[in-house]
């Protein structure tokens, strides 16, 4: 019997997290991830999705759960945190993935330190949003929900880069 077609998204957070709304608020704000999980149930009720919501502050558990999500996902929102910047484990991971890959931030990272200016995972990413607030992740859920409507390009489908040595 074939699959049938998945509609869950994968949103998968990375460490540090967790303390959304408590951490630097005058960067990422006052909502704490719960409210932002809520948000994102309420929105794929609306674009009929299901979604499963992750925290994790340790690199092999959002590694484990990309693969999981390789296997299951329509798509996968990702905020990797400090992971961005310096986890080729997590790159690795979301390249062997073929659905659509949204990257998240919820700053705007390219005002900030240069250190956060690189991204190993946008390598991976079909599109990348940062300083949307936490609003960036019902965005990301919309896009998903636009990309699996038949007639959307499917972004994941293009060529390889050809200075990548994947
Ligand atoms: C972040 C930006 C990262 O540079 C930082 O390490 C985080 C959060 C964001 O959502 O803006 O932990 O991913």
């Amino acid at each position: 019997m074939e699959h049938p077609v998945s509609r869950t998204v994968h949103i998968l957070n990375g460490p540090n997290l967790n303390l959304l709304g408590k951490r630097e608020p005058h960067i990422y704000g006052h909502e704490t991830l719960a409210d932002v999980e809520a948000q994102c149930r309420r929105l794929a009720d609306e674009l009929k999705l299901a979604i499963e919501f992750r925290q994790s502050n340790a690199e092999f558990q959002l590694i484990d759960w990309i693969h999981e999500a390789r296997e299951a996902a329509a798509g996968i929102i990702i905020n990797p945190g400090a992971f961005t910047h310096t986890s080729v484990a997590i790159l690795d991971a979301l390249n062997a993935c073929e659905c659509p890959i949204l990257e998240v931030h919820i700053s705007n990272v390219h005002r900030r330190e240069a250190f956060r200016h690189h991204s190993y995972v946008s390598l991976a990413a079909t599109a990348v949003m940062a300083g949307f607030g936490t609003h960036g992740y019902q965005l990301a859920l919309r896009h998903i929900s636009h990309l699996l409507k038949d007639n959307a390009p499917r972004t994941r489908d293009r060529p390889k880069r050809e200075d990548s040595h994947g």
